[in-house]
């Protein structure tokens, strides 16, 4: 896969380790090989998908240092999604709501000056540039299992940092029970928000003790590059246990609140999305079955559906927040 950087992603002033996708595939086989799991996983046929051509590409991570998370072994037997599905196929209605329109559309979206605002119930309100977000924390890659709420899921190698580096950062008061992520919704750039299939701008919202897991993560990059635009540029977040939904794309406010944040799916349908969305096989969809998912890529006559976790897959490090719960009411 041909992958064109582009000329001005080069320019910081941060310490620079990038990690090429071709040492990355590298280092995601020897990793495998180092498990015994070799080619067994499926792995090396996964990435020479060809998948559909990418029509927007974006350069490299400025300024990563790089560093493989301990969870990568625990997921070690997904395959990661090939690169030309993650971005071409995506859910970013300020784009159109069909899968391919952010990949066709999402070029006009300009994240450069970008500002992220953090106001609300914290000690140091502030107004950081993309450049000063980004030197916060030290870049991780993260390989996430994604779990659309729509019955589909993908594999990603994420890069960013723990939100709650950035939450540490301006001393949430103790008043503050949830953080508020509002996105960009500018009508000269993004055609679809001038359409009413949501209430603009999209609004998602975490509990506290959810925002400061260490598996919440604010996300720049993907697959060693800086995000392409319709996978949520230049910020995102990443929370792999909820659906998809709940990652809100192109952040530019992050408010502390001690009242629970109305977001934009569950003003749209509360039967359908409610605020924790978190991925779970035993509570359906009204008007389908959560039971199961179709892993992106994987289509194919003898391919069968995957049975989907509790949590994704994440039960272990996060079924404690939520002990006590009714999760079949809190949905
Ligand atoms: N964020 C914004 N601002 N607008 C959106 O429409 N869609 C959400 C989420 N974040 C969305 C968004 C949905 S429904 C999903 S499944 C994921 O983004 C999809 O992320 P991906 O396209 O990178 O897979």
């Amino acid at each position: 896969m041909l992958i064109r950087l582009s000329p001005d992603a080069a320019s910081t002033d941060l310490p620079s380790d990038i990690t090429p996708k071709h040492a990355y595939l590298n280092r995601r086989a020897l990793l495998q090989q180092s498990l015994g799991l070799g080619l067994l996983t499926g792995m090396g046929a996964a990435w020479s998908q060809t998948g559909p051509t990418p029509t927007v590409v974006p350069g490299k991570l400025p300024a990563l240092a790089s560093k493989r998370s301990a969870l990568e072994n625990a997921l070690a037997v997904d395959v990661p999604t090939a690169y030309t599905y993650a971005s071409t196929y995506n859910n970013y209605y300020e784009f159109g709501t069909d899968k391919s329109e952010p990949a066709r559309n999402a070029h006009t979206l300009k994240t450069k000056p970008w500002t992220l605002e953090i106001e609300g119930l914290v000690k140091k309100p502030m107004r950081l540039g993309l450049e000063e977000v980004m030197k916060l924390g030290a870049m991780e890659e993260r390989i996430y299992r994604m779990r659309c709420v729509e019955g589909w899921s993908m594999v990603i190698p994420w890069i960013g940092f723990s939100l709650s580096t950035l939450v540490k950062h301006v001393e949430p008061l103790g008043s503050a029970k949830f953080i508020e992520f509002v996105t960009l919704a500018d009508p000269k750039t993004m055609p679809n928000v001038g359409s009413r299939v949501l209430d603009w701008p999209y609004i998602e919202g975490l509990r506290m003790d959810e925002a400061m897991h260490p598996l919440t993560l604010l996300t720049f990059g993907m697959y060693g590059e800086i995000l392409p635009n319709q996978n949520g540029a230049p910020i995102r977040l990443n929370v792999p246990w909820k659906y998809g939904f709940k990652n809100a794309k192109s952040i530019v406010k992050i408010r502390f609140t001690d009242k629970q944040p109305a977001t934009a799916w569950n003003k749209a349908a509360a039967n359908e999305y409610g605020f924790y969305s978190n991925v779970n096989p035993n509570v359906d969809h009204p008007r389908w079955s959560q039971a199961t998912e179709r892993r992106i890529g994987e289509d194919g006559l003898f391919n069968k559906k995957r049975k989907t976790l509790m949590f994704n897959g994440y039960e272990a490090q996060v079924a404690s927040l939520y002990s006590g719960m009714d999760l079949s009411k809190n949905f």
